[in-house]
């Protein structure tokens, strides 16, 4: 178990849809157009949402390794239904540890949902390296940065959104996690080793009929605010109380903001490969 539930992931995932940046979806797609089949790794699949967002778009066959270290999750991720030219495996893998398993062998594209805030600095860094070395392409939707908007606002809203954001930053396996930061990280990291990027924001936007979502955000909200011990917990109590009659009554909005991210190495693996063909001895 990894503390994701998948009732949390399948709440979350037409959100995630509907948020996703098609700008950095078209570059991700352009990065694999003319490959037939294409191989995607996914890292930290959960139930496979992001095979679903993405393989419809893709024309060519697809084969996907599903990779997380939740097995009911990845249970899940390989019943899932996907398009008729796409086929996937499921790997059992724990990222922290083997994320050098789950990118060996034949991949064309590294996609990612959801996942870069929850690693540190240092995985980050490992996982730019890898991909650098692999010369392979990343597309990492959804990252948390930071950013939740209320509407009305609560004079509580402050003091949670500080909580939150702080227990962004604790540790989720890999270390320290980035939490907002992880999307600004990562559009550096990627730079550092020579690759270009391209990156929106892909908010959710949480409208007055969303209160399954919103009451599921508050309350986890709370629950991190109350694990800090970032106030007393009446307060948050109070907070929680007030923010929940205006969701049930249909008066409440909220923004969560993301980053989606596209970066792709300058050199291709083919111009590498001529490259190194061309000057090496038994050529000359
Ligand atoms: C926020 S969920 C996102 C899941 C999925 N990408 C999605 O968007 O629905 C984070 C995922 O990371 C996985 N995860 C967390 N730590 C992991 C680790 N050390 N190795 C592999 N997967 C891990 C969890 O099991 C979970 O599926």
């Amino acid at each position: 178990m990894s503390g994701f539930s998948a009732d949390w992931l399948t709440l979350r995932e037409p959100f995630d849809a509907a948020a996703r940046h098609v700008r950095v979806r078209d570059e991700a797609l352009r990065s694999i157009a003319g490959l037939d089949p294409v191989a995607i790794v996914d890292l930290a699949c959960g139930t496979g949402s992001g095979m679903r967002a993405f393989a419809p778009f893709v024309p060519a066959r697809q084969t996907w390794r599903l990779a997380d270290n939740d097995l009911s999750l990845l249970a899940r991720a390989a019943e899932s239904p996907r398009p008729e030219r796409a086929q996937a495996t499921a790997v059992p893998v724990d990222l922290a540890h083997d994320l050098e398993a789950a990118l060996d062998g034949a991949v064309d594209l590294v996609t990612t949902t959801a996942l870069l805030d929850l690693v540190s600095a240092p995985w980050l860094e490992r996982l730019a390296i890898e991909c650098a070395a692999r010369r392979l392409p990343l597309y990492a939707a959804l990252s948390y940065n930071g950013h939740i908007a209320f509407t009305p606002e609560d004079r509580g809203d402050a003091v949670i959104v500080a909580a939150v954001n702080a227990h962004q930053r604790t540790d989720k396996g890999f270390g320290p996690a980035l939490g907002p930061i992880a999307g600004a990280e990562a559009i550096a990291r990627f730079a550092a080793v020579g690759y270009v990027t391209v990156h929106e924001t892909s908010d959710w936007t949480m409208g007055p009929q969303d209160r399954e979502m919103q009451n599921a955000l508050l309350a986890g909200w709370a629950g991190a605010a109350r694990e800090l011990d970032a106030q007393p917990l009446d307060d948050i109590i109070g907070w929680l109380t007030r923010r929940r009659e205006l969701v049930a009554a249909g008066r409440s909005s909220m923004i969560v903001g993301h980053v989606d991210l596209f970066a792709r190495p300058t050199e291709t693996r083919e111009a590498a490969r001529s490259q190194s063909n061309s000057t090496s001895p038994s050529r000359r």
